[in-house]
């Protein structure tokens, strides 16, 4: 008997003024990814996170969730991601449910070499014309014109060249590329092209992207563009998108991955307009350099991530071979070399190797501590002899997820806040709108002022402080932010901290300085030998960081001895474009870098533990944040 085919209905989305039309049960979530509607579904749709919060208008089923509360339910607030699609339906989306304008970091500090020494290069040659006492290949006749040995060339360029050679007049301009073990000519242009030499650098952040197209030549920035990973909708976090992937096959996220690169690489393109003058096309970018974790390297190339998410914790490889434009989809010239950096181990990705290459830690006689902290936190210690590196799973807390107020660093976030002697809290606002969550720099304000003005104990615990700003709930106590009235449109209920938010907040917390301290005590330094602390990735560049130190988070050093250098993973994968002496380092950086796996570490334990307090069980590690707790004492 013939199955009968679904119903469809059509889902209409006003704010967005889009309409999609999907079959009987299809959920919100995935009307909303027809509809190219970005949503924070942190959990990919699992309904655990609760972030997808939609009013639904029309006939649909919803599953209860102990995410909606009673006020949310009674105005009609549903979990997209566990709401069907019945009938016809007019969707509202809460605002803190959509992904909005984020604050992506597309700057980065990295010392640019000089001179610099692309890789890729491109040279204009007047060739004699072949005669019947000069009749050698035409592919001789052009390495020959060049000067240079031991070039070979892929079918397509053999297949353009006599052609380009005799409609020239035998002036040609080849672009060569040298890559250890292959050097080849990858592009034969008529008559002298030379003037143009683009490559990109891309990195692939779990969250966000980024692409750099660079003048190869002078090693600038022509044109940036950024946006978030079309994944992220599958899962906010590496292991809630690794299990999508092995659920619904790793295609989908290879193919959204290279989406957003493509549509990246289309902006950087018509933005160059201006300053080249002419529009450059796909063809003239020819190389690229990419730099992102393991997981996302994996994904951007199609490899099985299972392993990686499971103890041991394997990946399918560290090293990826050099890849061609076309091989991996890129709009770029098909023939172009892709640099993809290596990772180190599981969850010590390319993107870290970056990070190092982009702060010269590893050319440097002295000790240097490098911090990254993302959805993980990765640690790098040591200098120009050696390397040692961790990674703890800090959680996303800092990055919006697992505290009910967290959100991501854009519009509507608070990034900055102080609490007032009457505990009202004065704050910033990312875009000036009324408030709509608190980000990752925001909430490390937060802990900080909550303990200071002993609205939370040493544990993080909120106490009883008889101000109505601090109040029971089904879950204990929490700290109202801010009240209803003051938030967002459709905001359904006050900003409030929660104890269990503070929990996770200190987790993480621990966690980074944790590992820090464990990979101090592995290779038997101090921090009385540190000569400084690089701070890497777009969460950290918004940190304060003396009040990072006095929660306990960063090691208790001058903050003079701190630097940021931004998006590093960028960064090291511009340098890897325009330097092949940068890019030989990446190798150097793997080769001397050690790894130590902290999930079943006892030392990282025991750091750990020590460091669920605020700032620390042990105060002596913490002087200055010490004596100004003297120093306050001392006032009152
Ligand atoms: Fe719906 Fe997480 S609860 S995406």
């Amino acid at each position: 008997m013939a199955r009968e085919a679904k119903r469809r209905f059509k889902v209409t989305f006003p704010s967005d003024e889009v309409s999609v039309e999907v079959a009987e049960g299809t959920t919100l979530l995935d009307a909303c990814r027809l509809a190219e509607i970005a949503i924070d579904a942190v959990c990919g749709g699992e309904g655990k996170c609760g972030r997808c919060k939609m009013r639904p208008n029309g006939s649909f089923k919803a599953t209860p969730s102990s995410f909606i509360t009673e006020a949310e339910a009674s105005e009609g607030i549903v979990l997209g991601c566990q709401c069907y699609v019945h009938g016809d339906l007019t969707v509202e989306i809460l605002p803190r449910s959509r992904i909005g304008r984020h604050q992506i970091l597309t700057k980065s500090v990295a010392e640019i070499p000089h001179p610099i020494q692309p890789w890729v290069y491109k040279r204009f040659v007047e060739l004699p014309p072949a005669t019947i006492n000069d009749n050698i290949a035409d592919f001789e006749r052009l390495t020959r014109g060049l000067g240079t040995m031991g070039l070979c060339a892929p079918l397509e360029t053999l297949n353009e060249l006599s052609g380009a050679l005799r409609a020239s007049g035998w002036k040609v301009t080849a672009t060569i590329s040298k890559i250890e073990p292959v050097n080849e000519v990858t592009r034969v242009e008529p008559l002298d092209r030379a003037g143009t030499l683009l490559g990109i650098a891309v990195d692939i952040g779990t969250t966000t992207m980024v692409v750099d197209l660079v003048d190869l030549h002078f090693g600038s920035v022509i044109a940036t563009a950024s946006d978030y990973n079309r994944q992220t909708s599958r899962g906010e976090d590496v292991i809630s998108r690794m299990m999508y992937g092995e659920e619904k096959g790793g295609d989908e996220l290879r193919v959204l991955a290279r989406d957003t690169i493509n549509e990246l690489i289309s902006r950087v393109l018509r933005s160059a307009t201006i300053k080249l003058g002419k529009r450059p096309s796909a063809g003239d970018v020819v190389a690229a350099s990419i730099a992102g974790n393991t997981i996302m390297t994996h994904f951007f190339l199609g490899l099985d991530t299972r392993r990686i998410r499971l103890e041991p914790y394997v990946p399918v490889a560290y090293h990826m071979p050099c890849l061609k434009g076309r091989e991996v989809d890129l709009g770029i010239n098909p023939r172009a070399r892709a640099f993809i950096f290596p990772s180190r181990a599981g969850y010590v990705g390319g993107d870290v190797i970056a990070d190092v290459l982009a702060s010269g830690m590893h050319r440097s006689n002295d000790l240097t501590l490098l911090i990254d902290v993302g959805t993980n936190g990765e640690i790098v210690l040591g200098g120009k002899d050696w390397l040692a590196s961790c990674s703890c799973s800090a959680g996303p807390a800092f990055e919006g997820g697992e505290v009910s107020c967290g959100m991501r660093a854009m519009e509507g976030a608070i990034d900055k806040i102080r609490i007032n002697d009457d505990l009202t809290s004065s704050y910033h606002v990312i875009g000036g709108a009324p408030p709509v969550g608190i980000c990752g720099s925001g909430l490390i304000d937060l802990v900080a002022e909550m303990y200071a003005s002993g609205i939370i104990d040493r544990k993080a615990r909120i106490q009883e402080s008889g101000s109505k700003r601090t109040r029971a709930s089904e879950s204990g106590l929490e700290y109202v932010i801010e009240t209803k009235g003051r938030l967002g449109k459709g905001a359904s209920a006050d900003l409030v901290v929660t104890d269990a938010d503070l929990q996770n907040l200190l987790r993480t917390k621990a966690a980074v300085f944790a590992a820090c301290s464990t990979l101090l005590k592995k290779t038997d330094e101090s921090l009385d030998g540190m000569a400084g602390v690089v701070i890497a990735g777009g969460f950290g560049f918004h940190i304060d960081i003396a009040r990072a130190i006095s929660i306990g988070m960063f090691p208790d050093l001058p903050q003079e001895k701190y630097r940021f250098i931004g998006n590093g993973s960028l960064g090291g994968a511009r340098l890897a474009l325009i330097s092949a002496k940068r890019r030989r380092e990446v190798e150097d950086i793997f080769e001397k870098m050690t790894y130590f796996e902290l999930s079943v570490d006892n030392d990282f334990y025991n750091e750990f533990s020590s460091s669920l307090f605020i700032p620390h069980t042990d105060l002596s590690r913490f002087p200055s944040v010490a004596r100004n707790r003297a120093g306050r004492r001392g006032a009152r």
